[in-house]
């Protein structure tokens, strides 16, 4: 796939994310970058816990930190970046529950956000809707 200028800007800000990375446990350092429509780019990390099962994916803690800013949809692309030394080096893809969590604050917009999952030598791009589909989300509560 070709990347345009805003995407390697949210995937190099979901790398510098990964630097922040409180993953002890892990070792496994994860990146996450959110676009909205006017261009704000909000980040996150892996946050680990001695209480192993406690621990928070990237993609969550970004999704946290967008609404604690007031953030309600306009959610237009996302970035999430492993660590290069681990596994094949295929890009990784959010977990189900980042899935379900990102998908929450899409909807409130109703944007179905572009996913890129960046690996070390390739960028797999996917919507929200493909990795997650027949979503349950807010409207089935209206
Ligand atoms: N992790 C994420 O941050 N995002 C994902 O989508 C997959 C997994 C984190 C959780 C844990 O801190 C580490 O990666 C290893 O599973």
């Amino acid at each position: 796939m070709s990347l345009n200028d805003l995407d390697k800007a949210l995937i190099e800000a979901a790398r510098i994310a990964a630097a922040s990375s409180y993953s002890p446990y892990s070792d496994y350092p994860v990146g996450a970058a959110l676009r909205f429509a006017d261009g704000t780019i909000i980040t996150g990390t892996n946050i680990e816990n001695a209480s192993y099962g406690l621990g928070l994916c990237a993609e969550t803690v970004a999704v946290a930190k967008a609404m604690a800013d007031g953030r309600r949809g306009e959610l237009e692309a996302v970035a999430v970046s492993g660590p290069e030394k681990r596994g094949d080096g295929a890009p990784i893809t959010p977990c189900g529950r980042c899935r379900q969590v990102l998908n929450e604050l899409a909807a409130l917009g109703g944007t179905d956000p572009r996913i890129l999952c960046v690996g070390n030598d390739e960028v797999r791009e996917a919507r929200l809707s493909e990795l997650l589909p027949h979503a349950f989300g807010p409207a089935h509560l209206d």
